[in-house]
């Protein structure tokens, strides 16, 4: 039986290896690195997927700010990576985390969510590239792969999503 809980500071090098697994290690070099690098967890809204004591996905979300052209910085929620172990692929896992981070943003009326990834996956929780299309990230982004979720009145339709530099969290 899978348990989606919170994800805990312990959960950390399960959590790397699991990404390292999926991703490679040039993960680091990702577009979305460069977004969250030195940022803190927000792990109320952070999940694992554990299968007794072995964990066998992950989903991470960070603060993150979108600047406009006028210089207004609005929050946002970067969330990602999402993960599940390769010989669990298929059992539903990555939507029971998807369903369960996203209650618990919603639950907090949380700013609206941005992440990187497949349309055709994220489509079905609510997020499209409808907003994002003149967004510029600190790296190189496919536009059709940058998604958002929740209320977007009032958002800048030219902007820079940039790392918050008030939650960089100090080691
Ligand atoms: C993508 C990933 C998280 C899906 O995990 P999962 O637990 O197998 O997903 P679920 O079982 O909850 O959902 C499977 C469904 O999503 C679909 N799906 C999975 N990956 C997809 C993708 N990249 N594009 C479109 N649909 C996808 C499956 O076809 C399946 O559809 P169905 O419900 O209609 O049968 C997992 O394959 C993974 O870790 N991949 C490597 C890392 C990655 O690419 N992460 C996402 C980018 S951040």
């Amino acid at each position: 039986m899978i348990d989606i809980i919170p994800l805990q500071p312990g959960h950390g090098p399960a959590i790397d290896a699991l990404l390292d697994q999926r991703f490679g290690p040039a993960r680091h070099n990702r577009t979305a690195y460069r977004l969250r690098d030195g940022a803190a967890l927000l792990p109320a809204f952070s999940r694992v997927a554990m299968d007794g004591a072995t964990l066998v996905g992950s989903l991470q979300c960070w603060p993150i700010r979108l600047k406009s052209v006028a210089g207004a910085r609005l929050p946002l929620i970067l969330l990602g990576p999402v993960a599940v172990a390769a010989d669990r692929e298929g059992e539903g896992i990555a939507t029971r985390l998807m369903r369960d981070s996203l209650a618990a943003l919603d639950a907090a009326d949380s700013p609206p969510v941005l992440l990187i990834g497949d349309a055709p996956f994220y489509g079905r929780f609510g997020f499209s590239a409808a907003a994002t299309r003149q967004w510029q990230l600190p790296g190189p982004v496919d536009h059709n792969r940058l998604l958002l979720r929740g209320p977007m009145t009032g958002l800048p339709r030219i902007a820079w999503v940039e790392a918050d530099a008030g939650a960089v969290k100090v080691a």
